[in-house]
């Protein structure tokens, strides 16, 4: 069961054996699934626990130093110098990027797609979020590469995908997987090394890369250039894969609940009427942003978490852990605990309100960005990301998954409808009125 769906596997011991468990077997650890357990481990007692377990390690292969995979102080001068690139405000900068890059895609759709044509809306989303991704980090420069990007991209989470095998998985192995990765990752680094020059010798631009060339440490010095191409790594491979997976099941879950679809177009409808959407909406789209957190409690994209105990003596659900123990949690189990969510795996976004007093409990219950220091950098990004995406597409398209659609949830690194969602348009604006 675990090889087959980890994610069924970890929920199916926390539905047995509780809220705590020590599981000794192939691999041992601690499985944590209860919002306070999960609040200590990242929050309040986070200093006891950093990221140096096997799958964190595999990773550094891929993210180098760059703020994914770093600890300690090294962590604490990225995360500040980073910080202030994805305010909730900052982030105000890339929404026109976005805006155009779904815009056009969905120009595109009117076309290929008229007809009830089946697509594969997976592989679309997938295109846009590394397209929106491409692009806030090298403006127009991302196009004119795209194809690779994405080659290099999948060959990169194809590596990261791999269970961690001893031996077999160890960088030094020479496997096929990793001789790829290793050319892989030899090109990507020099295609962001080209783009460094090409942009110190063309001046700035309003991107990630020319404020990442800008930044400096509290102690005032610039990134390194491999550290700016450590962090675009981490940008470009953990932002675009996890949208796009969040984007792909909130056309599954619509498909599913036509009468909470319904009450989506009507907000979209009110808020953004015949459109374009605009900075000004966001703030009104909040059923929106209701569908696409509760999509993401279902469906955490990045949907495991794990960290290794660093001290003797930390103390966790009563007991004593030693220095070395794996503590995970699993953000499946945990977002569909039934104490803390009635009927755990319906799709009710009306529970995300967080307006409505009965929708008051522990942040740590739903924490699909995770939480405390580490917290997802990109959060504010992602989610205005996400809101204008399906409000674009829910403006002009009706998306229907297709009769031949075959569903089954596959669980990697990130969780994702292992056939993709074969999927069908209608025309929902007058723009499109002539296409579909
Ligand atoms: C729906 C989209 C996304 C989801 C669900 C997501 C989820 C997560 C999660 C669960 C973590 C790990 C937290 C932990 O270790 O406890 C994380 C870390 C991170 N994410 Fe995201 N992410 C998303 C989008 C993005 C985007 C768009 C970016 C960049 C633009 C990004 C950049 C990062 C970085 C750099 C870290 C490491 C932060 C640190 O350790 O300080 N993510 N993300």
């Amino acid at each position: 069961m675990l090889a087959g769906n980890p994610a069924y596997f970890f929920r199916t011991l926390t539905q047995q054996f509780g809220d705590f468990l020590h599981y000794r077997g192939l691999f041992s650890f601690y499985l944590v699934n209860h919002p306070s357990l999960v609040k200590q481990v990242l929050m309040e007692t986070h200093r006891s626990y950093d990221k140096n377990t096997i799958l964190y390690k595999r990773l550094t292969r891929v993210f180098g130093n760059g703020l994914v995979v770093s600890e300690g102080d090294d962590w604490k001068r990225q995360r500040k110098m980073m910080q202030p690139m994805f305010g909730p405000i900052t982030v105000h900068r890339f929404f026109d990027s976005m805006a155009h890059a779904t815009s056009q895609t969905l120009d595109r759709w009117s076309n290929e797609f008229s007809g009830q044509k089946v697509f594969n809306i997976a592989t679309e989303m997938e295109q846009l979020t590394l397209r929106i991704a491409g692009e806030a980090l090298f403006s127009e420069g991302f196009t004119q590469h795209a194809d690779r990007i994405a080659q290099w991209n999948h060959r990169i989470n194809f590596y990261c995908a791999k269970p961690p095998l001893p031996i077999i998985r160890d960088f030094w192995f020479p496997s096929t997987v990793n001789r790829r990765l290793k050319a892989t990752l030899r090109e990507f680094h020099q295609f962001i090394g080209e783009m460094i020059d090409k942009r110190r010798s063309s001046g700035s631009q309003n991107d990630l890369l020319s404020i990442l060339l800008e930044a400096k440490y509290e102690d005032g010095q610039p990134l390194t250039d491999l550290e700016v191409r450590e962090q675009i790594l981490g940008m470009i491979l953990g932002g675009h894969e996890t949208s796009s997976r969040a984007l792909t099941w909130v056309w599954h879950e619509l498909d599913r609940n036509p009468d909470k679809r319904e009450k989506l177009y009507a907000e979209i409808d009110t808020v953004i009427g015949d459109g374009p959407i605009t900075l000004d909406h966001l703030p009104r789209l909040r059923y929106t942003k209701m569908v696409i957190d509760e999509c993401m409690r279902l469906h955490p994209p990045f949907w495991f978490e794990n960290r290794n105990v660093m001290h003797d003596d930390v103390q966790l659900g009563g007991r004593r852990l030693a220095k070395g123990s794996l503590v995970i949690f699993t953000r499946y189990a945990l977002h569909r605990h039934p104490e803390f969510w009635n009927n755990p795996d319906a799709f009710v976004p009306e529970r995300q309100d967080p307006d409505q007093p009965e929708n008051k409990r522990s942040v740590y219950a739903q924490v699909p960005f995770g939480g405390g220091p580490r917290i997802c950098s990109g959060i504010n990004f992602a989610i205005m990301e996400l809101v204008v995406v399906v409000a674009e597409i829910c403006r002009r398209f009706h998306v229907t998954v297709a009769k031949e659609n075959k569903h089954q949830m596959a669980a990697k690194m990130t969780m994702f409808p292992k056939f993709g969602v074969k999927a069908q348009l209608q025309r929902r604006s007058q723009h499109d009125n002539a296409a579909c």
